[in-house]
This record gives C-alpha cells, sequence and structure tokens, in this order.
C-alpha cells in the first residue's frame, strides 16, 4: 500500500509527477473535483476527474466520506487556492459511503450535533485542528520536563487513598452489587473484594508524585484522573488528564515560577508548530461569536490572545487581596456576581474569570487561600488562616492549575490530618515522607483539557478529548 502522504506531496514542487494517494473524500464538486484528506494535514488535496475517461457507476459511488486510492499526476493548479492537483489516471474505490446514510455532509454542523457522533467526528477540520493540538501539546509537555531532567513517573490509576480529600472518588470493585456481602455492623465487607479493601480510581497523581521527588527531587506525573462531582459545566470531566509536577526544595515562589514558565513554553510550541491549525480555530472562534451577544463577545483573536499571554508577566497576588478587590468592584456593588463575594469563601469562576479578563487583562496566580477550603497537604502560613496553595487563572477558562507549597512538617501534618478526619493509619506511608527526610517541596497539577481549551479557543471541554466522560453520559 504505497502512498505519498497528503501533507508532503503539497510541499514538492508540481513537475508531473506520478503519485498515488489515499483519503476520504471531504467533497466531490461537479462530477470533476475531488477534495480529498488523508489525515497529515489539515490541507485537502484537489484531484481532477475528467469524468470522460471515467465509468459512470464508479464516480456516482464517490461521495463525501469514501475512501479512494488515486493514481495521477501532480501538476500546478489552475485554481487560486492551492499550488499543485492532481489529475486522476485511476480512482479505485476502497471503501462505499452512503450519502444518505452517512452523518457528515459538507455543511456546517453544530458543535453539539458532532458530540453525538463523536466516533465520526474525528473526520472534521475542526477535531483534526483540536486533536493534532492536543497531541503536540502531550510531547511538549514530556518535552518541557525532560528538558529540565524531570524524571517521568507512573501513578497507579487504581487506589485505596482519596488525594483530594474530597470524596468525589468512583470506586472500584468486582464485588456483585446485587449481593454485596456485609460485616457484622452492616457494613460493606470489602476483605472480600479484589483488593481485600475499598479501592477506587485516582483523583490524582500528587501524592505519589511526592514519593517520588522524594528520592529524584524533581518528577511529573502525566495521566488519567478521575472525578465522580456532579458538574455538568463546560469545564469538569469525569475523566480528565492530568500533569503533576512535584519538586523538592521548591518553595511557593519556586513553584509559580516553574508553572508560568511552563505555560508559557506550551503556548509558545502550539503558535510555532499549528500555525495552519490555529488560523482554521480562529475563524472558526470568530464566527462562533458574532452567534452569541456583544457583552459575552471574546475581545481578543485566538492568536492575538496566545501571544499576549506569553509577552506579560502573570499577576501574582493573594486570595486576600483579591477578595478585596473584587467586594469593591462596581461589578459587586452593581450586584452582578451571582454568589455574593466574602472572605472564606470558595472563589466562583465568575469571580476568577472577572479577575482576569476585567481587572488584570492577563493570566492571574492567586496565593495563600483560605485553609478551610483547601486540601490538607498545603502548607500553613504563620497567620494559622491560609496555606501556601497558588491557583492559576486563565482568560476564558478562570482555574487551569491548582497548586501549593505542602506542609513538610510532621507535627502540623499529622494534626491537620485528624482536623480533616483523614486516616493517618490508612496513610502512613504519606506521613513517612516527613518521617525520613523531610525537606520543603511544591508542586502543582495542570488540568490537559483546560490547556487544550485554552490553546484552541474551544468553548467546551467536552469537544477536546476525543471521547469526553460527564455525568450521565459513558458513549464509546
Ligand atoms: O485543583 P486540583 O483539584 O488539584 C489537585 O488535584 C492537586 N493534587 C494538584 C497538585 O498540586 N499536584 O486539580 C488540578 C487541576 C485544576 O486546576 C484543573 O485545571 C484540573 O486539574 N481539573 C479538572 N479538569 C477537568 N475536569 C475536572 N473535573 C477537573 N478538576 C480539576
Ligand atoms: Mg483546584
Amino acid at each position: 500500500m504505497k502512498r505519498t502522504k497528503i501533507k508532503d506531496l503539497l510541499q514538492w514542487e508540481p513537475q508531473n509527477q506520478e503519485v498515488t494517494v489515499m483519503g476520504w473524500t471531504r467533497t466531490f464538486r461537479n462530477n470533476q473535483f475531488i477534495s480529498l484528506n488523508d489525515g497529515s494535514t489539515i490541507q485537502n488535496l484537489q484531484i481532477v476527474v475528467d469524468y470522460t475517461k471515467f465509468p459512470e457507476e464508479l464516480l456516482k459511488r464517490i461521495h463525501t466520506g469514501t475512501s479512494l486510492k488515486i493514481e495521477g499526476i501532480l501538476v500546478p493548479s489552475q485554481g487560486k487556492n492551492q499550488k499543485s492537483e492532481v489529475l486522476a489516471q485511476s480512482i479505485e474505490i476502497l471503501g462505499d459511503c452512503p450519502a444518505e446514510e452517512y452523518p457528515l455532509q459538507p455543511k456546517k454542523h453544530s458543535l453539539e450535533f458532532l458530540r453525538e457522533i463523536a466516533h465520526l467526528r474525528l473526520r472534521t477540520t475542526t477535531f483534526q485542528s483540536v486533536f493534532r493540538i492536543r497531541n503536540g501539546l502531550a510531547f511538549a509537555i514530556h518535552q518541557f520536563f525532560q528538558n529540565k531532567g524531570f524524571v517521568y513517573i507512573h501513578s497507579p490509576i487504581i487506589t485505596s487513598s482519596d488525594a483530594e480529600g474530597a470524596g468525589e472518588m468512583f470506586q472500584v470493585t468486582t464485588l456483585d452489587l446485587n449481593n454485596v456481602p456485609k460485616d457484622e455492623n452492616g457494613k460493606v465487607d470489602y476483605s472480600q473484594d479484589f483488593f481485600g479493601k475499598a479501592a477506587n480510581l485516582t483523583v490524582s497523581g500528587q501524592l505519589e508524585a511526592e514519593l517520588g521527588a522524594m528520592s529524584f527531587s524533581e518528577v511529573y506525573t502525566f495521566g488519567p484522573t478521575f472525578r465522580a462531582e456532579n458538574s455538568n459545566t463546560p469545564r469538569h470531566l469525569a475523566e480528565f488528564w492530568m500533569i503533576e509536577p512535584e519538586m523538592a526544595f521548591y518553595d511557593l515562589n519556586d513553584n509559580m515560577d516553574l508553572a508560568e514558565e511552563m505555560l508559557k513554553y506550551l503556548i509558545e510550541y502550539t503558535l510555532k508548530n499549528y500555525p495552519e491549525e490555529l488560523q482554521f480555530l480562529q475563524q472558526r472562534q470568530l464566527e462562533e461569536e458574532k452567534q452569541k451577544p456583544q457583552n459575552e463577545r471574546n475581545t481578543m483573536p485566538l492568536i492575538e490572545k496566545l501571544e499576549f499571554c506569553i509577552k506579560e508577566p502573570f499577576e501574582r497576588l493573594s486570595y486576600t487581596k483579591a477578595i478585596e478587590i473584587l467586594e469593591n468592584s462596581s461589578y459587586n456593588k452593581k450586584k452582578k456576581f451571582q454568589f455574593p463575594v466574602k472572605w472564606g469563601m470558595d472563589l466562583q469562576t465568575e469571580h476568577e474569570r472577572y479577575l482576569v479578563e476585567k481587572e488584570f487583562q492577563k493570566p492571574v496566580i492567586l496565593t495563600d487561600y483560605p485553609k478551610e477550603i483547601k486540601a490538607f497537604y498545603m502548607r500553613q502560613n504563620e497567620d494559622g488562616k491560609t496555606v501556601r496553595a497558588m491557583d492559576i487563572l486563565f482568560p476564558g477558562i478562570g482555574e487551569i492549575i491548582g497548586g501549593s507549597q505542602r506542609e513538610e512538617r510532621y507535627e502540623l501534618l499529622y494534626q491537620r490530618m485528624k482536623e480533616m478526619n483523614i486516616s493517618t493509619e490508612e496513610m502512613y506511608w504519606y506521613l513517612d515522607t516527613r518521617r525520613f527526610g523531610t525537606v520543603p517541596h511544591s508542586g502543582f497539577g495542570l488540568g490537559f483539557e483546560r490547556l487544550v481549551l485554552f490553546c484552541t479557543g474551544m468553548s467546551n471541554i467536552r469537544d477536546v478529548i476525543p471521547f469526553p466522560r460527564t455525568p450521565k453520559n459513558c458513549a464509546f
């Protein structure tokens, strides 16, 4: 099955070379022009068909979606949209695609509709662009950390601990749900379960990454994580990918520096390697924006927004200062926030977006959150009220990264776990890191899909992961 990829072929000078290409028909116009795509690039190749030379029965079978093998000659194009095109000498149909049944037609489909046919939406230019960028970002993440000498650690997917202590876990069991064994107190008898204890899908690889950092000093994880939170929003998935670096000998400032450098590296990587995809997505976004009411529109086109984020240093301020700003904002005074602003509250997306999009107009890093709204492992500040947390907030996204300096002092960590009802017996291995050669250390978690959302200008997280898992939805 020798063929030339369309991406390579489009780079060549057309000189009547004999070529073989294979791909899927995007459109077939006037019984004359086939627009062929093989996924090597978002560009299509124009195939020119002299219909007098081919049987009518054959040409009738060519529709959107039909897969073809074409042999022909590469010539300069007569049309203005492309440099070269292929004059077909032979056409072989590899697979028919009946037009009346094929859901993808050469017209604009809504993203909602395409979500319902996620098994086919990969074949559209929009999703080819999104997933090519997603692929590039995954590669760039490894490149960034590998260049710095970080060690990639595979944290387990099945675990018996709740890393975030938030109880949003999917249980993993082989017990017969129609006949669950109970102990004498009427509780589920997990000793009869596969692992001999209760198990769940991981919500975060952080705790295991910390174990790695206590040996290699700089590590990262990059894997799937699962949250059984019932959040039906454009920014939450039940299954998402997370990158979690963890570093010994880093305080919160070092942590913020690394996170900012990483985000800028990844955005720059996208700009450099995916100009065609970004152009396409930018155009798509501009058209989508036109449908929205004026005040909800994005003011900056995608490429400009990405460039802007690399140029400016991120704004850094404390949670307490941010609450002051929000309280004094005209937005708050005019009661435009759905959730009233008050010190101690968890910031809602509307507050995060106000800070980023209205107040500072650039990415913002908030630090030192109230300890009540953050996880048990964060380092406690002298004030007794706040912890060394950091969240990075991005335009159009809200929180893209959450992280902290970790509590490295055994006594304080132990106490906090007791206060928060986290079993110190079950988690003895985590506490051991603080007993055996503890060091100041920090880390953060980047939500991969939120990064892809930002870099592609898509607006729903379900459109940046091939097969999204959300409440009441586990198709494909
Ligand atoms: O803020 P989170 O919950 O932090 C942690 O899990 C820490 N263990 C990270 C660490 O310090 N190593 O999650 C981190 C990031 C969020 O900022 C967000 O980008 C993403 O993960 N995230 C989600 N993305 C999609 N769907 C969800 N349901 C998400 N929950 C968190
Ligand atoms: Mg968070």
